[in-house]
């Protein structure tokens, strides 16, 4: 009921201003935050690499409703990939975009989003790295597969976010199941309508596992994107069973949550890759973080009481 609430009020411009200035806030949104700007986030990224972890780095960013934005969007992404490049990186660092940031949702989006990622992905390609596309609400999801269909036609390593909330991705799964497949599980974040999607969370982590299943028995390279102890135990049986070696899947997980986990896993021989989110629109970002787990509201609650 309240993570509802939170993911309403996470698409609220009049919530959002007065979320963002409230100067308690910092604290909390930097649990989950690399920090503002590309270098904080590359110190950041240098920090996790040096402890053997792997990263995929976001630009925060979304449902941009022009142009030029999505413009900017691009083009902090290209120099997030120079950097990368530069800095030797490109190995450890693999970056996620949203398409909404690039122009999905205006008049003619698929093919602005398009437009916006090609060159994106080009640009991680000569870094040495690869994109994946991040899964936003159900009404993206044609949209953003068709144009990661023809973005792998020339980069095939490009990743796809699948969220086993929607009834749909069973179906997603054995389709993106193939030789060379790139496919991040999620449970979804966002709020979705029992037309399209489980409403019961036990019901989205029994179709996360069937889904787990269809993944880790394909061709395909499963990354296992979950905190959920559960998940990530049956995910290693799973890859047991299916006979996959360490380095043929992966988890995942996000920046400032279960961090020892992420160490304790990385030292057990697993390939454990931090999605690292930097830039100043991290407020859709951070109202989805404490939509997952209502504590962090209290806690959120409580500074703003304790001042
Ligand atoms: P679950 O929500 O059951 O949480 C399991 C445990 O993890 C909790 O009990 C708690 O201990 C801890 N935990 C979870 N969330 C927490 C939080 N916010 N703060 C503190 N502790 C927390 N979604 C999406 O719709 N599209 C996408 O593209 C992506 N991309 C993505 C990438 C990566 C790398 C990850 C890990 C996740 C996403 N997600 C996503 C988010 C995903 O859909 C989901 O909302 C969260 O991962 C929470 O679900 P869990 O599987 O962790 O399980």
């Amino acid at each position: 009921m309240l993570g509802s609430v939170l993911l309403a009020a996470s698409r609220s411009d009049s919530i959002r201003r007065v979320v963002s200035a409230a100067p308690v806030t910092r604290p909390v949104v930097d649990r989950y935050i690399a920090g503002e700007r590309l270098d904080q986030a590359l110190t950041t990224v240098r920090s996790l690499t040096d402890q053997g972890l792997e990263v995929t780095i976001d630009h925060l960013g979304e449902d941009v409703t022009d142009r030029t934005e999505a413009l900017r969007a691009r083009d902090a992404y290209l120099a997030l990939a120079e950097a990368l490049g530069r800095e030797g990186l490109g190995k450890r660092a693999e970056m996620s975009v949203k398409l909404s940031a690039f122009g999905q949702a205006l008049p003619g989006g698929d093919d602005i989003a398009y437009a916006n990622v090609l060159p994106v992905v080009e640009a991680a390609a000569e870094a040495g790295t690869t994109v994946t596309l991040d899964m936003e609400d159900h009404t993206t999801v044609d949209s953003t597969l068709a144009i990661l269909a023809k973005l792998r036609e020339r980069f095939p390593a490009t990743g796809a976010v699948l969220q086993s909330c929607l009834y749909r991705t069973e179906d997603d799964c054995r389709a993106l199941a193939g030789e060379g497949s790139r496919v991040r599980l999620v449970k979804g974040a966002y709020k979705e309508p029992a037309s399209v999607a489980h409403q019961d969370k036990r019901e989205v982590d029994r179709a996360y596992v069937r889904c787990l299943r269809i993944l880790m028995a394909g061709k395909g390279y499963p990354m296992v994107a979950s905190h959920d102890p559960r998940m990530v135990a049956i995910a290693q049986e799973l890859a047991r069973r299916s006979g996959r070696k360490p380095d043929e899947y992966e988890f995942q997980m996000l920046y400032g949550i279960r961090g020892a986990e992420q160490r304790r896993l990385t030292a057990e021989g697993h390939r454990m890759r931090v999605y690292v989110p930097y830039g100043t629109d991290w407020y859709g970002y951070f109202m989805r973080r404490l939509a997952e787990r209502p504590a962090n509201l209290l806690f959120f609650l409580r500074s703003l009481t304790t001042r």
